[in-house]
């Protein structure tokens, strides 16, 4: 594996937990919609300037490939998204120098023909894939991860809706960390998936196998908005929130799968950008059974619960999670203590090599087992 030379100690880095950036060039995210590159410039192929990890990235579709790229021109370093994506090739604004999507230089518009174009005329290009209408990119593939995975995607049964990303100021972490809090339900969404006095919630057994976190909730108190999808608004002593399922795909894609009836489901599929340490993007779906029900309806909701979070999530004090001693956590904050030791075990392994990495990944811990072969009711 390639690590950098420049890699800071352990512990000292920008990044969540004093993480690394080059932990997270390891993996994919999403850097842009397929229709934010379509909607980029006249002729929906881009170029399109994003920021992943702190770099300055560009996105364009050529020669009928989506390929991403450092967004310099290698001749003398202008911004290559600002120019123009041609049918077979991607042209600097600056000299027209021209590039295909192997990154090669096919044309040096000056230059006489009977010379030679320098070999190092070429884009630095970047792992680059198209899937669930987003534009995945990743930074450093010597770790040969995976794009995460979206059941409610291949899942026939399922209508999946696109939201609109929304980019907050605060870290990847803070934004998963939110997702996958429950006991903030009762006060940040008061009245809308929550309210006192249900405040105390069971903590669940949780499962880290296959570069995942997962645990099961029941059905809890709580409030709902009240819409013909949703069902009536909830008074303090309904059950409203069904069981769900959280995932966590390692490091910062999250789904959440809710089964509102034995015929109705519903699934939010989201990934948390780090556009820097303390900048995330979150790219998000709602999905749900298909059924005659509004795309409006599921947006509108998600939009009234993110509203909700927005406030909060932005007044973090770091915007990153810094040093985790700054803090304190208690035992129902147990799903972000598993996902924060995770996080240092994976930046540790980084720094050692690939196979640590996959080493740390694929590490098993099966509680809810544990608990049923103690209760001698699951698997021996
Ligand atoms: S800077 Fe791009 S062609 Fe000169
Ligand atoms: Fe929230």
């Amino acid at each position: 594996m390639s690590v950098s030379t420049t890699r800071p100690e352990a512990g000292q880095a920008g990044y969540d937990l004093n993480t690394n950036a080059e932990t997270w060039r390891l993996f994919w995210h999403p850097v842009a919609t397929l229709h934010e590159l379509r909607e980029a410039k006249p002729g929906g192929r881009g170029p399109l300037r994003t920021t992943l990890l702190g770099e300055q990235i560009g996105i364009a579709e050529i020669g009928g490939q989506v390929i991403a790229f450092e967004d310099r021109c290698p001749h003398r370093g202008v911004a290559l998204t600002l120019g123009w994506a041609e049918d077979d090739g991607l042209r600097c604004r600056y000299h027209g120098w021209c590039f295909d999507a192997a990154g090669t230089c096919t044309e040096i518009p000056s230059m006489p023909a009977d010379q030679t174009k320098p070999a190092r005329a070429a884009l630095t290009k970047y792992d680059c894939e198209v899937r669930y209408d987003l534009v995945w990119v990743r930074l450093d593939g010597s770790a040969d991860t995976v794009l995460p995975e979206f059941e409610g995607w291949s899942d026939e049964a399922m209508h999946c809706i696109l939201g609109e990303p929304y980019t907050w100021p605060c870290s990847s972490g803070r934004r998963m960390e939110n997702f996958m809090d429950v006991t903030h339900f009762p006060f940040t969404h008061q009245g809308t998936l929550g309210a006192p006095p249900n405040t105390v919630f069971p903590v669940f057994p949780m499962d880290l196998h296959d570069r995942r976190l997962r645990w099961k909730t029941e059905t809890f108190l709580a409030h709902n908005p009240g819409t013909d999808t949703y069902g009536p608004p909830a008074d303090e002593n309904s059950r409203m929130l069904p069981p769900a399922e959280y995932v966590i795909e390692m490091p910062f894609t999250i789904t959440l799968k809710f089964q509102w009836s034995d015929t109705f489901s519903t699934q939010i599929f989201m990934h948390a950008t780090p556009i820097d340490e303390v900048t995330s993007r979150s790219y998000w779906f709602t999905c749900h059974t298909v059924d005659d029900s509004a795309d409006e309806v599921h947006l509108q909701l998600q939009d009234m619960v993110l509203g909700e979070d927005l406030p909060v999530v932005s007044s973090h004090q770091p915007a990153r999670i810094g040093d985790a001693a700054e803090e304190l956590s208690i035992m129902p904050d147990k799903a972000m203590i598993l996902w924060r030791r995770w996080i240092r075990e994976l930046d540790a392994a980084a720094a050692k090599g690939v196979d640590e990495v996959w080493k740390v990944l694929e590490k098993v811990e099966l509680e809810s087992t544990r608990e049923q072969v103690a209760a001698g009711t699951g698997p021996r």
